[in-house]
């Protein structure tokens, strides 16, 4: 049933090892081929020669796949930006033919024997370098509302910066993942680590150039896709696929760790400069800005990235004056895409910063200035969105400052700060103004298919895929309480694109609004079926009939027991060159509160306590809701304060290359970077009507309530100095945290 904690429908299978996924379906297929790529050693160089024959020397090698294998096109980008086989390497670890082997390590070892001639040509590689080069692709958003001009002549303090972050890997536990089959008639059947079935389906199908009922595409479950699997995905399936209609067997995709890391993209990191005004109250009148995107190579979905950015800068607050550009720089590194917020994250952090980096300046306490700012009922976004339901931020902010008891806390950190030159300790608290919705309109639509077979057993199936995020585990619940049955007489099967077409990703955070309402309209189609039945029943035995009575006897009586539901969300507009409309159904609301403790001699820190409080609208499943806030939360402090993607920006021999491509070059947040306390409560009164039982998405947002403990640390740092403003590196690392406090001494004030 809604409403009531469950655990995830397949802990049981994940913590026994139970579960499969993609590849353990591929090992056990007999005849397996295992597929390596042939990598460009380079950020940036032409292919002038490639001959694979060496490789059939290596013994177990079956085939070298490489572009004149290709029947339909070459092209695995939904921009048709990406060569499958390219002729141009654009990154280091491109992949430019691959090899079958009849095991991984001949199709490795046959890999290292094609003979690639390449000439190396000039790359960009960092932000700057792109800036400065004028390289840049795609769109050029711009959102506007107002006057810079007037808010910047109305405002009594101005102030300029520049801040440069960085981006993230997403280090999903299970890496990319493909395996395809070929089958009696040519059919081709494709198992996929994917978060967009649909999608992954139409580039096999263009690959190969078949008609899209020829491809059909299964995700059993995910081992984690946090965006990366959202677009990522298509060309490793095509490789399988193209593999497996050129030798009649089955060929596997897996990538290894480090192949993973150096091969699929991340989240963009960004560039911004930006121009402030504030009025006497420390009211924002005017924000300029331009934010550049690190798009890498090719463009994939780095165009709504930028748009959600520059949707998101506003985060809570409200800006009578603003105008934000966007660029997408074009790099010689992997295709940065979607992760976990899709660039609405990085939007916030530039007024986030702003708002930790200038209060100081202003002479206000940084938590008074944000809620000072936010925005109330009433106003809209600058691209023209009501901030309905703007009261729960200002709930959710007053929630936590009570139970985490702020002020009395600040008051003994003075205190301990004053006793204690060589420890510090900070507090922050922030706030989270979420969109939920895709951009795109058209995305915004789902399907279902629910089968209540004649025992009163029901099966259903939805277009969404399960990533660990408990999409299924809601979808149980949301059919049992339609249908009003026990949540054990409903099962779920895999996601298919033979069962539900023309899917959306899983992504935005919507898969429950989405594929919940859908899989809740099937079972009212079914029910609404059922009336006349139950009543016949009901006249017949002059009592309400058991499910499998009615069941039974709806057979009997030739009444359709299955049914396609299907949603659209209502009221959405979105123009996108103007950037204005109302993108989103409603907007996620949250707020946390961080505590951090801060070693001055070596900038190695703890988070000592962190209190959020989160809008989850009326919860369908509180422990999976809760587990989405505690793990998106943590997932966010490692992007903020230890994930460091390093790319060599050296004029050498490895220009380009990832330096930081494996766990051990990569510092995830593991159990000891967890909070000591961490509580995590739902804001309460919090329906959310026009959403499925008045539930919110969770997916995404709590990501960003992460900025509490990089201002929390802003806040140590400023301790450790004269009052003067404080900038923070983005992952403010121990390291950077280190050269803060350095700069913080020595500036004098
Ligand atoms: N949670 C887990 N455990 N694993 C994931 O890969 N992906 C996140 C979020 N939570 C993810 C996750 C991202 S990026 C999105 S968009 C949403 O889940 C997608 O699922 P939903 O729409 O069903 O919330
Ligand atoms: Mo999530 S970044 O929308 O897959």
């Amino acid at each position: 049933m809604i409403g009531v904690s469950r655990p995830h429908e397949s802990a049981a299978l994940h913590v026994t090892g139970r579960a499969l996924y993609t590849d353990d379906v591929a090992l056990r297929l007999p005849g397996l081929l295992h597929a390596h790529p042939v990598t460009s050693p380079h950020a940036h160089a032409r292919v002038l020669g490639l001959d694979p024959r060496p490789a059939y020397d290596v013994p177990g090698v079956v085939r070298v796949l490489t572009a004149a294998d290709v029947p339909g096109v070459n092209d695995a980008g939904v921009k048709h930006d990406e060569p499958l086989f390219p002729d141009e390497a654009m990154f280091h670890g491109h992949a430019l033919a691959w090899v079958l082997g009849e095991t991984l390590e001949a199709a490795r070892l046959g890999a290292a024997a094609v003979r690639v001639d390449l000439e190396e040509l000039p790359s960009v590689i960092t932000l700057g370098e792109a800036i400065a080069a004028q390289s840049f692709q795609g769109a050029r958003p711009s959102l506007e509302r107002g006057d810079v001009a007037e808010g910047f002549a109305a405002s009594s303090r101005v102030f300029e910066g520049e801040f440069e972050f960085a981006g993230q890997e997403h280090f999903y536990l299970e890496t990319h993942a493909s395996v395809a089959q070929i089958e009696d008639d040519g059919q081709v059947f494709v198992q996929c680590s994917t978060q967009h079935p649909t999608e992954t389906q139409e580039i096999v199908a263009h690959v190969l150039g078949l008609a899209s009922h020829q491809v059909t595409v299964q995700c059993l479950r995910m081992g984690g896709g946090f965006g990366g699997k959202e677009m990522q995905p298509h060309g490793f399936a095509a490789i399988a696929a193209l593999g497996a209609t050129l030798t009649g067997r089955p060929v596997r995709v897996r990538l290894t760790r480090q192949q993973d890391m150096t091969m699929s993209g991340k989240r963009h990191g960004f560039h911004a400069t930006w121009k402030v005004g504030f009025d006497h109250d420390g009211r924002i009148q005017a924000l300029d800005a331009t934010l550049t995107s690190d798009g890498g190579w090719s463009l994939d979905l780095s165009e709504p990235v930028l748009s959600r950015a520059l949707c998101h800068v506003d985060n809570a607050y409200w800006i009578p004056h603003l105008r934000v550009d966007g660029r997408i720089a074009r790099t010689h590194k992997t295709s940065q895409t979607a992760f976990r917020g899709f660039g609405g994250p990085q939007g916030m952090l530039v007024i986030e910063d702003i708002l930790g980096r200038c209060a100081p300046e202003l002479g206000v306490a940084p938590e008074d200035l944000r809620r000072r700012n936010f925005y109330v009922e009433g106003q809209a976004t600058p691209y023209g969105q009501p901030v309905r339901h703007a009261d729960r931020l200002d709930r959710a902010w007053q929630a936590v400052l009570d139970t985490s008891d702020f002020a009395a806390r600040r008051t003994a950190i003075a205190a301990h700060n004053a006793q204690n030159p060589h420890c510090k300790r900070g507090l922050a608290i922030t706030p989270v103004k979420f969109g939920i919705s895709f951009n795109f309109t058209s995305f915004n639509q789902a399907g279902a298919l629910v089968h209540v077979y004649k025992d009163g057993s029901v099966l259903i199936n939805h277009g969404g895929t399960e990533m660990g995020q408990g999409l299924h585990t809601k979808m149980l619940q949301v059919a049992a309480t339609a249908l009003g049955l026990p949540i054990e007489m409903v099962r779920l099967a895999p996601t298919r694109t033979d069962k539900v077409p023309n899917t959306s990703a899983t992504a935005a955070s919507s898969g429950t609004d989405l594929n919940g309402a859908a899989v809740k309209d099937a079972c009212e189609q079914i029910l609404e079926r059922l009336v006349p039945v139950r009543k016949t029943l009901q006249e017949e035995t002059s009592a309400a009939p058991a499910w499998p009575d009615l069941v039974r006897r709806a057979y009997l009586d030739r009444v359709q027991l299955w049914a396609a539901g299907f949603y659209r969300t209502e009221g959405l507009s979105w123009d996108a060159s103007a950037m204005r409309g109302s993108p989103f159904k409603y907007f996620a609301y949250g707020v946390a509160a961080a505590e951090v403790e801060v070693d001055g001699f070596t900038g190695a820190y703890e988070v000592t306590r962190v209190d959020i409080v989160h809008d989850v609208g009326d919860s369908l499943s509180p422990l999976v809701d809760i587990g989405q806030i505690e793990g998106g939360f943590v997932q966010g402090v490692g992007w903020l304060t230890l994930e460091d993607l390093r790319w060599d920006t050296s004029e050498g021999p490895h220009r380009g290359r990832l330096a930081t491509q494996t766990a051990s070059t990569y510092k995830l947040p593991s159990l000891s970077e967890m909070p000591a306390d961490l509580r995590v409560t739902l804001l309460d009164h919090a329906t959310e009507d026009g959403a499925v039982y008045g539930s919110k998405a969770v997916g995404e947002p709590p990501l960003m309530l992460a900025f509490s403990v990089r201002e929390a640390l802003r806040d140590a740092v400023a301790a450790f100095g004269h009052g003067c403003p404080v900038d923070l590196a983005s992952p403010a690392t121990p390291e950077a945290v280190f050269w803060a406090i350095d700069a913080a001494r020595s500036n004098g004030g």
